[in-house]
């Protein structure tokens, strides 16, 4: 059974589900603790939040690297100098290759309720299809956009005003608390995956979690 205890947290924006992994571990009975973040761009809120709570940042990007192969390397080995248990993707809008896949767990967040509406439009696309429930998705990456095996899932109503601004933030006050509850669950209470399921602790297969 796999524990989650160092994390490296990946970004490319206002990094908000980082600022609430931060926040939980700040309290060490949570289990684990953000090691490290990365970035594939400078200049993002994401990395000021890190670093104002001291933790080392790293930026790799793909345009410094003549080929994708090289950037996923790069990447995978400046993950690898953190050891982390865990990686943490959050909001991180690049596909991880194989040199990081096949060396760390990867939990990806996803706004929307996976397999429904993946990719980096997934509020948008699910508000142009007029969806009344859409959500959000914890899951493992694979080599896929957002089709890895699922952890946890949550719903969130679409309502008559939203615009995707609107549902976005309702979606992601969702998305912070389940990211923030699945990492210490799979921290302190270990975890197994098997084809497409995942289990934490002793759950059992089906229970929600
Ligand atoms: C989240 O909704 C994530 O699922 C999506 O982008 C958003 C990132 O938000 N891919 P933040 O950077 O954590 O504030």
């Amino acid at each position: 059974m796999s524990k989650a205890g160092r994390l490296v947290v990946l970004v490319s924006g206002s990094g908000t589900n980082l600022q609430a992994l931060l926040d939980a571990s700040a309290d060490p009975s949570y289990g684990a603790r953000v090691v490290a973040v990365g970035a594939d761009r400078e200049g993002i809120e994401g990395l000021v939040r890190a670093t104002k709570a001291g933790v080392p940042t790293f930026v790799e990007k793909l345009g410094d690297y003549p080929t994708r192969a090289d950037w996923d390397r790069a990447i995978a080995a400046k993950i690898a100098s953190y050891e982390p248990d865990l990686v943490v993707s959050a909001g991180f809008m690049k596909i991880l290759g194989a040199p990081t896949l096949d060396a760390f767990p990867v939990l990806n967040t996803h706004p929307a309720l996976l397999p429904s509406f993946p990719g980096a439009h997934g509020v948008r696309d699910a508000l142009a299809h007029g969806v009344k429930v859409t959500g959000c998705t914890v899951m493992l990456a694979d080599e896929g956009i957002d089709t890895g095996p699922i952890v946890a899932q949550e719903a969130v109503p679409v309502l008559p005003d939203d615009d995707e601004e609107t549902l976005h933030e309702r979606i992601k006050t969702v998305e912070r608390r389940l990211l923030v509850e699945i990492v210490g669950r799979m921290a302190r209470e270990g975890w197994t995956a098997s084809g497409r399921h995942v289990r934490i602790g002793n759950q059992s297969e089906g229970e929600s979690t």
